[in-house]
């Protein structure tokens, strides 16, 4: 069987987590696409392992990614103003760390994005570049390279632009298949002090929460300090500094520079010493982790049950790609959820992948608010809640199932 071997070292994987077969997470449907079953029929095992070796936590099924369908829309941070905020305070931290006194130098950002990373560098006079495959890039076509990064594509900006200060990444890594290509691609473009910069889902987080619906096609790994360490290692780098987000459920930034130019700084032997003690990467916390998924699972498919059987009224919101995973691996479907309310113009008037769930747009929620909402959107948990004030005035109720089942 494929899928049983680290795809970065080779050494054996041990099975944590198997969630069973998955639609893409992003194969919105039409009705009509959804009606003769067209373009829903691609499934894959949503399973993890961790390597016994390096220690680094992966997606063990083999993910048909040549089927996944072409998002028509750009990055929009999620329709989030915490998450736009996020970003442009990102781009400051570069600007006071990085690029500190680096008027003109060059700065790249890997991966779909918005473009506020980017503009707040060049608002402060550094070169902005983007490497994204698709040439979607919310900083403007102008400066998007469309390909990703690698070796001959860094020898080619290079050539054209000179060396990065810094590459910088955000919700992109974990998705990358190639990372030797990856690393291959940062030695080309880095100068001999650059750094590379990147934000994760952090694994110490996923177990803290018991949030399985990190799983899903687009996040091929599952970082950790301790991982991210060996990884950087492996190709000649360094992890140099590490940082807490706390958005999307709390994240880690990783600060990689080759080996040999940096010091870490003390928050890495810190995280490092963190994950040891609580013994994140140990078999015996996976396997934990693993069984309490199933019993959010039990607790929450009991709780809709229940809700339907007393007459009230559930909605969804927020068709998350994380929705996804929850939805197929606790066999809701528009009999438990009727629909999903989401801000994302393009998954409006579909369904969700595989459980087809019908998507409308926020002002449907109120027209009549149901009794009670699945917040599948809970990384935005206060954002919403904020903005959806007069649900709760109006007698509604939100269910979360991150950490736990509750109704709050
Ligand atoms: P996102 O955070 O990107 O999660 P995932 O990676 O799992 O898809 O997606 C958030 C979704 O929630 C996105 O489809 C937009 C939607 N959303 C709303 O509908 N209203 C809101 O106020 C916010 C913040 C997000
Ligand atoms: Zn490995």
């Amino acid at each position: 069987m494929t899928g049983t071997a680290c795809r970065v070292c080779a050494a054996p994987l041990r099975t944590f987590l198997d969630l069973g077969d998955h639609p893409l997470s992003s194969a919105f449907l039409t009705p009509a696409e959804a009606l003769d079953g067209a373009g829903d029929t691609v499934r894959y095992r949503l399973a993890a392992g961790q390597c016994e070796r390096c220690a680094l936590v992966q997606l063990t099924g083999d993910v048909p990614y040549e089927r996944r369908p072409h998002q028509g829309y750009p990055y929009h941070s999620s329709g989030s103003a915490v998450i736009r905020e996020h970003f442009r305070a990102a781009g400051l931290h570069l600007l006071r760390t990085e690029l500190r006194g680096a008027r003109g130098a060059l700065a790249v950002e890997i991966g779909r994005t918005d473009g506020v990373v980017l503009r707040t560098l060049a608002d402060a006079g550094v070169r902005p570049l983007a490497f994204e495959p698709s040439g979607r890039c919310g900083y403007g076509a102008a400066r998007v390279r469309p390909d990703f990064l690698t070796a001959a594509s860094a020898r080619e900006a290079v050539a054209a632009e000179g060396r990065a200060r810094v590459v910088y990444a955000a919700n992109t890594v974990c998705d990358i298949a190639d990372l030797p290509g990856l690393f291959a691609g940062l030695d080309e473009l880095l100068t001999a002090d650059g750094a590379f910069v990147f934000e994760d889902p952090y694994l110490g987080e996923i177990v803290r929460r018991t949030a399985f619906d990190q799983f899903y096609d687009e996040h091929r790994w599952y970082f950790t300090a301790t991982s991210v360490r060996a990884l950087a290692e492996r190709y000649g780098f360094r992890l140099t500094g590490v940082e807490r987000l706390p958005v999307h459920g709390g994240q880690l930034r990783y600060v990689l520079t080759r080996a040999g130019r940096r010091r870490p700084a003390p928050e890495v032997a810190e995280v490092l010493a963190e994950e040891e003690a609580r013994g994140l990467t140990a078999p015996a916390t996976l396997d934990a982790f693993a069984g309490r998924v199933e019993r959010v699972r039990g607790d929450l498919v009991a709780l809709l049950e229940a809700l339907r059987a007393a007459g009230r009224t559930v909605a969804g919101y927020g068709a998350t790609a994380k929705s996804c995973t929850v939805a197929t691996y606790c066999g809701l479907g528009p009999y438990l959820v009727p629909y999903v309310c989401d801000s994302t113009p393009a998954k409006q008037g579909r369904v969700t992948p595989g459980a087809h769930i019908p998507v409308r747009p926020p002002a449907a929620f109120a027209a009549p608010y149901p009794d009670y909402a699945l917040l599948f959107a809970w990384n935005h948990a206060d954002e919403i809640m904020a903005k959806e004030q007069a649900f709760r005035a109006a007698g509604g109720r939100w269910i979360l199932y991150v950490p736990e089942v509750r109704v709050v």
